[in-house]
């Protein structure tokens, strides 16, 4: 059954865990994850971006969810990640998600507001639910790679109003994260404001908090990938611990996307490089998919804690 993520958060935020928002471009992807979830009886969001649009196209990647959902049996979330404007929303929501987010974090404070409320407004009336950020993430999201210098951390002064003016259902804040593979320097020590969190939370009792940029960049996929011919070198995430703190927190959305990148490329490179004769797809993408099943059951059980919720 395609379902929105409002229940999922209420239960989220009362039991202290976090529901994990994997990015999704293809079937084997999908497979892993789905795989996973119905393995540790966790509760999903699948997350579609406008580059994963327009690399599988819209209708590929509605078809190849729902195909998940008839074979596995599980209640999936289907959500646009990172929406920049009404009409990608739109057509996420036309086309079946239950769920977008509209990034107007670039936008100014009352523009943000204006653009979000446009969205909530239209996807309310359908039944679908919406993300909305106030904050700016360092790295890459689709086409704005924003620097180090141009992100923000969210303000938590402006939360309640946001949250009231727009009627969002749930909200990304920036509290260090950044997405991609490189989210500090070598030699830095990761660190994220949980101070700006607990504000946040202050304000805004019992409302769901996503957390963006939140892979761990796993060492062992890195490692892996640098030793079958990949060159990732100072590839850091955001250290595990840090990730179930949040969770037990406001935060009831956790996005991960780097580290399904990274655990899928671990496998194909090893594989490839042990088998140079192969060059059937099947036989390289196994390992990828099943490094995919094996991730994500990790980070349900051990990171998010929402096995069997
Ligand atoms: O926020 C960015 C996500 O990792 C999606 O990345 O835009 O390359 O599909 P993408
Ligand atoms: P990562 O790059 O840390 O996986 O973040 C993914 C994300 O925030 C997608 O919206
Ligand atoms: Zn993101
Ligand atoms: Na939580």
């Amino acid at each position: 059954m395609l379902v929105t993520s409002k229940e999922m958060f209420r239960k989220a935020y009362e039991g202290g865990y976090a529901i994990g928002a994997f990015n999704v471009n293809n079937m084997e992807i999908i497979q892993g994850i789905t795989e996973a979830a119905k393995e540790t009886m966790s509760p999903l969001i699948l997350q579609v971006s406008a580059g994963a649009r327009k690399y599988a196209k819209h209708v590929y990647l509605m078809k190849l969810i729902e195909a998940a959902i008839e074979d596995t049996g599980l209640p999936i979330c289907v959500h646009l990640d990172h929406g920049e404007d009404f009409e990608i929303c739109k057509s996420c929501i036309d086309g079946g998600f239950t769920s977008v987010m509209i990034d107007g974090s670039k936008h100014s404070f009352k523009d943000n507001i204006r653009l979000t409320k446009q969205v909530v407004d239209y996807a309310h009336e359908k039944g679908v639910v919406v993300e909305g950020e106030l904050g700016r993430l360092a790295g890459i999201e689709d086409a704005v790679n924003v620097s180090a210098e141009d992100s923000s951390y969210t303000d938590p002064g402006q939360v309640e109003e946001f949250v009231r003016s727009t009627g969002v259902d749930s909200l990304a804040i920036a509290i260090g994260t950044s997405h991609g593979a490189y989210k500090f320097k070598p030699g830095q020590k990761p660190q994220l404001r949980f101070d700006i969190l607990e504000e946040v939370e202050k304000r805004l009792p019992g409302f769901p908090i996503v957390l963006h940029g939140a892979s761990s960049v796993i060492p062992e996929y890195v490692a892996q990938i640098n030793e079958f011919g990949g060159a990732m070198p100072n590839a850091i995430g955001v250290p595990e611990d840090m990730l179930r703190k949040a969770a037990h927190m406001a935060v009831c959305k956790i996005n991960i996307d780097s580290d399904l990148r990274l655990a899928m490329t671990a496998g194909v490179r090893k594989h490839l490089a042990e088998h140079p004769d192969h060059f059937d797809p099947r036989q390289y993408l196994t390992p990828g998919r099943d490094n995919i099943r094996a991730l994500v059951a990790h980070k349900m059980i051990h990171v998010l804690g929402c096995n069997g919720k």
